[in-house]
């Protein structure tokens, strides 16, 4: 018997460059052709299911369309609707699943889910999102640098605001793409120590401070994300330690003059960034959005060797 290799995407420390600059490259590939009609359909006869532990505006609606329009077909299944959330395990879910349809993308809150999700299936899972993780992002956010400015080799990146899922993959993202990761977090809020190790092992450039001016000074992207993200139960004590770590004018003055703004969204305006830096002509915000749908194109095309 043939032992056939499932092409998981389960996070951007799984992988070697090669392959990810092969997903960018196919993503942007298909972005090439969107809209027209020399777009290709190799997803014909091929399944989606999306499953939602967690809400979603653009992760499911770029999911969903990216694999239409690339000839799929697509299942949604979120919260309560499935069986998951009544004690059906996800092994057992990611057994079944694997006999209708042909990848699964899982949003949800534990990490170790989407590995056991991905020990169970016998199709490609994709992470669309857990507690610690958000990986799609990330390859959307490095196709809208390099549309932009060019290679992100060597770039800097400045992260100011709380530590959280994206910023673990932007770390995860600055090893393999050779880019210096600067974090600016209150003390408490900080990449873990196993992140911290993590990233030295692998011989990415992390700077981890409480300062978000040095971290800003200079930086080519200058990206923050919301202060209270869907798992935190605790909103008014992070948002007192996060206040000094805003995005705003005197911050983004201090990166580089050609830097550009970046946040995954959903944003909260005069929160972690201010109107007149994400409104502004640094940001980039709508472009990153649109890419989630070209990057993920690549990514599943990839899972599906399609
Ligand atoms: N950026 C992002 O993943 O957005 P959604 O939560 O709307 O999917
Ligand atoms: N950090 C945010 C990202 C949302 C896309 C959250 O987990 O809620």
């Amino acid at each position: 018997a043939t032992t056939k290799t499932v092409r998981h995407f389960l996070d951007i420390s799984d992988f070697d460059t090669a392959t990810l600059r092969e997903i960018l490259k196919r993503g942007r590939d298909l972005k090439q052709t969107n809209g027209t009609a020399q777009h290709p359909q190799p997803f014909r006869g091929l399944t989606l299911a999306t499953i939602f532990e967690k809400p979603s505006t653009r992760t499911r609606v770029s999911f969903e369309v990216g694999m239409r329009q690339l000839g799929g077909d697509v299942i949604t299944l979120t919260g309560r609707e499935i069986q998951l959330g009544h004690g059906e395990t996800i092994a057992d879910t990611a057994r079944v699943l694997s006999r209708f349809v042909n990848v699964i993308m899982i949003r949800t809150d534990h990490e170790t889910k989407v590995h056991e999700m991905a020990g169970a299936a016998s199709i490609p899972v994709i992470n669309g999102l857990t507690d610690t993780s958000h990986p799609c992002q990330i390859m959307a956010d490095i196709m809208t640098f390099e549309e932009k400015r060019g290679p992100i080799e060597g770039r800097v990146v400045c992260w100011s605001g709380d530590a959280n899922n994206v910023c673990q993959s932007w770390i995860h993202a600055a090893a393999r793409f050779g880019f210096e990761m600067r974090v600016a977090a209150p003390a408490s809020l900080q990449p873990t120590a196993d992140t911290i190790a993590w990233a030295a092992r692998e011989g990415a450039r992390l700077v981890v401070t409480e300062d978000p001016k040095a971290a800003a000074e200079g930086a080519d992207i200058v990206v923050t994300d919301t202060w209270v993200s869907m798992h935190h139960k605790d909103a008014p004590a992070r948002m007192a330690l996060l206040a000094p770590f805003q995005v705003n004018d005197a911050l983004m003055k201090l990166a580089s003059p050609d830097a550009i703004f970046m946040h995954c969204l959903p944003a909260h305006r005069e929160e972690e960034v201010t109107s007149s830096v994400i409104d502004g002509p640094q940001s980039v915000v709508w472009d990153e959005a649109e890419n989630r749908l070209h990057a993920q194109k690549g990514i599943l095309a990839w899972c599906l060797n399609a």
